[in-house]
């Protein structure tokens, strides 16, 4: 299959004019950075992609949609979503949304963060985004050289008396060192949000690591483990708690006439309720699936000098949404190199994240966003790609990609 994009000219207007030819899957678009003006064919090793239901098991479904007409807001597949999220996660309640950015600002809105919030420089940019879409504040620390999550260490040196909360990241779906961030915020009365848009499924020994802090939040897409096309959640632990979330998602609606706060539409519909509830049927599968992936990448890369591949710390279930290894000094390329040879041999890894949000010019000037403040988080940056994980990658194909570093090195 190939997609391919052009610029064509309708009426005088240029237009995009997108062709996918023969049938199958759609290699995803790269974590929002695919260039679509190149034709991409079955050869090219993606660094992931999506996986759907069976499409004759999601019909029935669209035709339900299509003869009860109930588009969005909170229908029957919502409804049925949110229940049966929360019991495959083991969490008490949870707010769908259109997407996990949107989530994040409703989080902050919810729980009426202001001032100054701590957060990672390692994530992606909706992290940070995020606080800014809030007028906040974000004052970065230094993360963890072991998990690549936000230190606990040094989060007490950033706090003033204008901090309201901690924002960390469950980096690739690795457990944060939740007692410890749970402490610091006791300790100094902050608000504790989860960025947990890596960490679907993911239970440490006491359960699901979404039960932590006050709130936490999913993202469900396309890239994602669970993905519902684009989505999002926010867990929270209490009726009221959703009630708000639930307003500040419609507009700040609380009833036919009656609007308590300038909410967003961050509704999700229920087309993606609909799929994400399919999806929830495959899950387990799609988990084992990585988990083989995972353990033969760990096989084959063992023995390549330069080359550690990351581990996550405290997870008991992990989910294996990502596969992320550090090019060390002692591997003969350098982390860019390796990523632009592996590209011309059709291999395409990322460099999640890189840059780091404090390098962006919306962030630039921020005095925590001195890079030698974050010694640790420039070297991941500057070390760590992901290698390619989806279910239906082939063992042979990890084989391949592994020797190539291998024959690289
Ligand atoms: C860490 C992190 N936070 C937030 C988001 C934003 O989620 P979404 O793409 O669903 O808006 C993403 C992913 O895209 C992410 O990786």
């Amino acid at each position: 299959m190939s997609v391919s994009m052009k610029y064509k000219t309708f009426n005088g207007n240029p237009v995009s004019v997108i062709r996918v030819q023969s049938e199958g899957v759609i290699p995803m678009k790269q974590h929002r950075s695919i260039s679509y003006t190149d034709s991409v064919n079955e050869e090219e090793i993606l660094v992931t992609k999506p996986v759907l239901p069976p499409f004759s098991e999601f019909l029935p479904m669209l035709e339900t949609i299509w003869n009860n007409r109930q588009l969005t807001n909170a229908g029957p597949f919502h409804q049925q979503f949110e229940e049966a999220l929360c019991s495959y996660l083991g969490v008490e309640h949870i707010c769908l949304f259109a997407n996990g950015t949107l989530a994040l600002v409703t989080a902050l809105q919810a729980l009426r963060i202001t001032g100054e919030v701590i957060t990672t420089p390692y994530s992606f940019v909706a992290t940070s985004h995020a606080l800014l879409w809030n007028g906040i504040k974000p004052v970065f620390v230094d993360i963890d050289q072991h998990t690549l999550n936000l230190d606990p260490g040094k989060i007490e040196a950033a706090i003033t008396p204008q901090t309201t909360a901690i924002l960390p990241v469950h980096c690739y779906g690795h457990p944060c060192d939740v007692d410890a961030l749970q402490t610091i915020a006791d300790t100094y009365n902050l608000r504790l949000i989860y960025d947990a848009a890596h960490a679907f499924a993911v239970n440490n020994a006491h359960g699901s690591i979404l039960n932590y802090g006050d709130l936490s939040v999913l993202s469900f897409h396309a890239t994602k483990i669970f993905n519902t096309f684009e989505g999002g959640a926010i867990v929270c632990p209490d009726r009221k708690t959703k009630n708000r979330i639930d307003q500040l998602k419609n507009f700040g609606f609380v009833n036919e006439t009656t609007v308590v706060a300038p909410g967003i539409n961050g509704k999700m519909s229920e087309f993606n309720a609909a799929l994400g509830l399919m999806q929830l049927k495959y899950i387990d599968s799609y988990i084992e699936k990585r988990r083989t992936i995972d353990q033969r990448y760990r096989q084959r890369l063992a023995a390549i000098q330069g080359i550690t591949c990351l581990k996550g710390v405290g997870e008991r279930t992990p989910n294996y949404s990502y596969f992320p290894i550090l090019v060390e000094e002692a591997y003969s390329l350098s982390r860019d190199e390796l990523y632009h040879q592996l590209k011309n041999r059709k291999i395409h890894p990322r460099r999640y994240f890189y840059p780091l949000i404090p390098e962006f010019s919306m962030y630039r000037g921020l005095p925590s966003a001195r890079l030698d403040l974050l010694p640790v988080a420039m070297e991941a940056s500057r070390k760590v790609l992901c290698l390619p994980i989806y279910p239906d990658l082939e063992l042979d194909v990890i084989d391949r990609i592994s020797a190539c570093i291998a024959d690289l090195s």
